[in-house]
């Protein structure tokens, strides 16, 4: 449990660090400057640190959800192997998005940039050991989420509202995370609830779209582990939620759909 020095000193750094990103142009610019040196878009890189991902997406395409018109791409997903963890004949680069798919992508990025400061916000705040496991577990799976998505989208095309959503993302779990962990993981629900939502409508456009058959395997990929989170939470609580709880959620859903459509044009 960390002492109250601790908590005092990481909240207030997180909340300066936040609020400097949010406020100052020039910290801005730094920071798109930085981020402008580019990830690595290599698919194996990736790869080699979510075998699991690799077996995931394997079962996307055998699944035939996401409909692939290359032999080729159906087949080097259909050889990889989960004994190796990456995928022997995956493409060298990160499939490409399509111009058209830009702004969802886009959303994307926001929404895992967003998710990994929810459970920063969380362990930021909570000193409940069950809930910081819970939360740390929860935290690999979004920056595992946020690598993909910076592997997929360049720079350039990302948000210009990160630190927006690093501030919200952050609020969305600190908050609920001074009222305990039921609290939590009604807020996850509701967020998760929504992002296997946004995924599902973003899925269901490409499956019929050869060309971007890998794009929609990696988003089925992502929804799933959204399904996953959502349904963990559900397990945990077991009373129904008051108003106010009602009334939070409701302000999530709201606010993760406007984020959405604030992150898609900006
Ligand atoms: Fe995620
Ligand atoms: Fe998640």
């Amino acid at each position: 449990m960390p002492t109250i020095s601790e908590w005092a000193s990481g909240t207030l750094t997180n909340c300066a660090a936040a609020l400097f990103s949010c406020l100052c142009p020039v910290l801005l610019l730094l920071h798109r400057g930085v981020s402008g040196a580019g990830p690595d878009r290599t698919l194996s890189t990736y790869f080699r640190k979510s075998g699991s991902l690799t077996v995931m997406i394997k079962r996307s395409f055998e699944s035939g959800f996401c409909r692939s018109g290359s032999p080729e791409v159906t087949a080097s997903a259909s050889s990889s192997s989960a004994d190796t963890g990456r995928l022997p004949s995956a493409p060298a680069r990160m499939p490409r998005v399509p111009p058209d798919l830009v702004a969802d992508v886009r959303s994307d990025h926001a929404g895992e940039t967003g998710a990994v400061f929810i459970y920063r916000g969380i362990l930021s705040i909570s000193g409940d050991q069950d809930l910081r496991r819970f939360a740390r577990e929860h935290l690999q799976a979004e920056q595992h989420h946020l690598s993909l998505m910076d592997a997929l989208l360049p720079a350039a095309q990302r948000s210009r509202l990160l630190p927006v959503w690093r501030i919200s993302g952050w609020l969305t779990g600190a908050l609920p995370a001074i009222f305990g962990p039921r609290a939590v993981y009604r807020t996850i629900d509701a967020v998760e609830t929504f992002v296997d939502q946004h995924y599902a409508e973003q899925t269901a456009k490409l499956r019929d779209r050869p060309a971007a058959a890998e794009l929609c395997a990696l988003l089925e990929v992502c929804r799933l582990d959204e399904v996953a989170h959502r349904d963990d939470v559900r397990s945990r609580v077991h009373s129904a939620p008051g108003r106010v709880a009602r009334w939070w959620v409701s302000a999530v859903a709201h606010g993760s759909r406007l984020g959405v459509a604030m992150a898609r044009r900006y």
